[in-house]
């Protein structure tokens, strides 16, 4: 395929449109009622498990798939990802996070030069700080140990660090390794998040960990600000150089800030931020609140995905399949949404980071040539653990749109409860949910079994099931930090798989400066109004009303502001 010609101009997705009715005339409960069919869509590796039979796919889908990712080079683009080539190119950048996590022996060349070396020096780094803020060596200004760790930073920058901290609290090896610290995670700047994440702090035993790739971000720096005030207010500025470090590819604006270059953890601009949890970005947190040891093990689960993403033939290759089947629901049986529904508490946190790592790569209205696309590319991403989102928007998903649910289940809980004279242990429970909805999805109830159950009729309608509403279920053995890694690694894998075949470029991120730069503007109106009195002006007259409806309700914000910090 010629590099500007669209996706949606070839043959094979032609052949894909054209197979959806073919699909369409059957039902999930006849697809799954061919065995060898269901078997052949049962793929397994390093002891994870996907079964992709309640897909409302076909054999033949998964050829014409397969046909429209050799169209698609998707091959030469996975080689090129790994070869360090700029697949970037709005930003010129190569896109090498699995060098982050690669072995230390390996070779990964970005701009040719292996970056391996340059990788395993910061992950020495950060073992080597987190065993001395850890054991106590290294004290804060009064002498104190640092029990307590303030990771500010936003989206890519906050998010992977968040679902895999909350992934490993209840681990029983990382639980143990975190017995008496804290993690904690500034990103909003709303000052609330302040009050929340500073109350029951202490300065003298915090640790503040600043992470930015750029280091200019708005809400970050406020925040990073106002965390340097309130330990310099407490403890004098000179504390600022034992109680804040920072992770950062901006080494300029770190120091500028008044870090200890010291003291600063380096990534480098081929790390997109929401593929940057493999970095310092997510590891020196992680492993100040876990040990590096632990944390490595995370790094080992991604980067058996990685090889596994690269060797294997696309056939039983996870991510690749993933990454079909789901342009498979958006672009052609037209689902834009997919939920992502883990059956595990710990990977609360696991939704709201894969929206950022979907919704940022593939949410794009061009072609990488910068041709407007005549298809819808990106995916709706949302999803809470079960069993709670059976008792929130699972309604909708059963009986009102169609929405390719992600079930992922795991073996064995991280924390077992047994009580005596229950039918089943704490997690069958969780489990049996996890096995039931995805078949009640794809087969339903239909109105002949509701009568034969004798439902009064005016009932039957609304007790009736369509079915045929697609799913996926991932089985993972449990949940350590190597599943951890596993998991991120393949979801990662998976969304550039998507963003390759429709030909995006997944890496960038233009969407989100348009807000910014609006909001620089109401900065400066807001700070003219409050200082010098002028008039809301040179905005639209819904905004210039809402603007000036806010300075006026809110006239007793002092307009030469003193130092406030939170009062809770
Ligand atoms: O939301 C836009 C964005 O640029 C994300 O891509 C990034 O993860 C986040 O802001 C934070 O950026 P930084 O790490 O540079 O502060």
């Amino acid at each position: 395929m010629a590099s500007s010609t669209l996706i949606c101009d070839t043959q094979p997705w032609k052949e894909l449109k054209d197979h959806v009715e073919d699909v369409k005339k059957s039902h999930l409960r006849d697809l799954l009622s061919d065995d060898e069919r269901s078997r052949s869509m049962v793929v397994e590796f390093d002891g994870i498990l996907l079964d992709y039979s309640r897909q409302q796919a076909t054999l033949e889908t998964r050829e014409k798939l397969l046909k429209l990712a050799e169209v698609a080079s998707l091959k030469q683009k996975i080689n090129q990802m790994y070869n360090g080539e700029h697949i970037n190119s709005t930003e010129n950048r190569s896109v090498l996070h699995v060098a982050l996590r690669a072995p230390r022996d390996s070779v990964i060349q970005s701009d040719g030069k292996n970056v391996v070396p340059d990788v395993w020096n910061v992950l020495d780094k950060i073992r080597e700080f987190s065993e001395q803020i850890r054991s106590g060596s290294w004290v804060g200004a009064t002498g104190k140990e640092l029990k307590d760790v303030v990771a500010i930073g936003i989206g890519g920058s906050f998010l992977g660090p968040l679902f895999v901290h909350t992934a490993l609290q209840t681990d029983p090896e990382a639980f143990e390794s975190a017995r008496g610290r804290q993690l904690r995670f500034l990103a909003n700047v709303d000052p609330i998040d302040v009050a929340r994440n500073i109350t029951g702090l202490n300065p003298e035993t915090t640790l503040v960990v600043i992470v930015s790739k750029t280091f200019t971000t708005a809400e970050t720096m406020l925040n990073a600000r106002t965390l340097r005030e309130w330990i310099s207010s407490a403890l004098g500025p000179s504390a600022v150089a034992k109680h804040m470090v920072a992770v950062s590819t901006n080494l300029t604006l770190v120091e500028k800030f008044g870090i200890d270059p010291n003291n600063t953890f380096a990534f480098w601009d081929w790390v997109g931020g929401r593929y940057s949890v493999c970095s310092a970005v997510g590891v020196l947190p992680l492993s100040l609140q876990y040990g590096f040891s632990v944390i490595e093990k995370f790094l080992k689960g991604a980067s058996s995905i990685d090889q596994h993403m690269y060797s294997e033939p696309f056939e039983r290759n996870l991510p690749v399949l993933l990454g079909l089947l789901s342009v498979w629901n958006v672009s052609f049986l037209g689902y834009p949404a997919r939920a992502i529904l883990p059956y595990s508490q710990a990977l609360e946190k696991f939704a709201p980071h894969i929206q950022q790592v979907s919704m940022e790569s593939n949410g794009k209205g061009v072609s990488i040539d910068g041709v407007p696309l005549p298809f819808e590319a990106g995916e709706i991403d949302f999803g809470e653990p079960g069993t709670n989102g059976q008792h929130s928007f699972y309604q909708l998903i059963h009986q009102g749109r169609i929405i390719p649910c992600d079930f992922i289940g795991v073996v064995k809980s991280q924390q077992p409860v047994y009580l005596k004279d229950e039918v089943v242990s704490n997690h069958d429970e969780l489990m049996s949910n996890f096995f039931a909805q995805p078949d009640a999805l794809a087969y339903g109830k239909t109105p002949e079994q509701l009568q034969k159950e004798n439902v009064p009729s005016h009932l039957v309608p609304h007790k009736t099931f369509s079915g045929n509403r697609p799913s996926l279920s991932l089985l993972l053995p449990s949940l350590n930090a190597y599943n951890i890694g596993q998991l991120l690694a393949i979801y990662e894998h998976r969304i550039a798989v998507e963003g390759f075949i429709w030909g995006i470029n997944s890496f960038d991120q233009w969407g989100v400066e348009l807000g910014k730069s609006l909001a620089t503007q109401v900065r400066k109106q807001l700070n003219a109004s409050r200082t010098k009195g002028e008039p809301v002006q040179g905005f639209n007259s819904s905004t210039t009303a809402l603007l000036t409806r806010y300075l006026q309700a809110s006239a007793d914000v002092p307009a030469d502001l003193p130092t406030r910090l939170p009062q809770i």
